[in-house]
């Protein structure tokens, strides 16, 4: 037999699928009214039975899909930008990233100073003097950034037990051996530049003036287990009785609770 489609019978529809909105839920659809259905009608106009509910509840599903497939843009994921290593048509190498300007340096980037870079002079001297002031400031970014890239594997107070020590890794000098306490600074810092045995360069992570900041903040950590208290200033003495003092009060406080 042989098929012909003679016409196709266009859908009559409400005006539209409304959502009646009540009290900020949804409380009923509509329901389209179609035409039976969109019938082929074929050959001699032989007609499909007209659609039950489950048919119309077909149509619905269909249209809620068609909504949401039209409404799906990836305008905000594909911004007309060229991404990292993207081809471009642009230029002759087919790349859209360009390179360098040949000699070009990156503002602070020049190394001039290899003293300041490496903690070791053109003379091959570890450098003896901090080159930036050392003050609270510094200090203060030296301890966040040993924290963060050193204490790790030197702990924090610098003796060389810190947790990847602990899970298996080679175990460093600690810091309060006589042979680093007589470093210089620029021995921290060349270390920090360059690695050292087993211990990866931090020069990636740490800018020459953190590298100093550690530095200092080493020296610190040091320096806070050699200075003989009559050293100290008065208040700085009272502060050191301090936590002590506060404890027995806790103590005292305690006991009077429970009596
Ligand atoms: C992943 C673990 C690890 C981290 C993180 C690490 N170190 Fe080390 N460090 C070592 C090990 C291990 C050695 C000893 C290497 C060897 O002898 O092969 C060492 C050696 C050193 C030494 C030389 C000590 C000596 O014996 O003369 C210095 C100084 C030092 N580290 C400073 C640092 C500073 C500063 C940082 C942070 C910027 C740092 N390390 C981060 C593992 C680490």
């Amino acid at each position: 037999m042989k098929l012909r489609i003679d016409r196709i019978t266009p859908l009559s529809l409400d005006p539209s699928p409304t959502l009646q909105v009540g009290k900020g839920a949804v409380d009923r659809i509509t329901p389209l009214s179609l035409d039976p259905s969109p019938t082929l009608q074929v050959g001699k106009g032989r007609r499909r039975p007209g659609l039950g509910v489950s048919g119309l509840m077909r149509w619905v599903g269909l249209a809620l899909v068609a909504i949401v497939f039209v409404s799906c843009r990836q305008d905000m994921h594909d911004q007309p930008r060229y991404e990292p290593l993207e081809a471009s048509e642009i230029f002759a190498d087919g790349a859209a990233s360009r390179q360098f300007v040949e000699g070009t340096v990156a503002r602070g980037f020049l190394g001039e100073d290899v003293g300041f870079e490496t903690g070791l002079d053109e003379s091959g001297v570890f450098v003896a003097e901090f080159p930036v002031p050392v003050d609270l400031a510094l200090l203060e970014r030296g301890r966040s950034r040993y924290d963060v890239f050193c204490s790790p594997c030197h702990d924090r107070l610098g003796e060389g037990r810190g947790m990847i020590v602990r899970r298996g890794f080679k175990q460093p000098a600690s810091f309060h051996e006589e042979r680093l306490l007589e470093a210089q600074p620029g021995y921290f810092v060349n270390i920090m530049t360059n690695g050292f045995g087993q211990m990866s360069s931090y020069a990636p992570q740490l800018r020459p003036d953190d590298r100093w900041a550690v530095a200092a903040y080493i020296q610190a950590l040091q320096l806070s287990r050699q200075v003989p208290a009559a050293a100290l200033s008065d208040d700085d003495r009272a502060r050191l009785a301090g936590p002590e003092a506060d404890q027995d009060e806790a103590a005292e406080a305690a006991e009077g609770g429970h009596s």
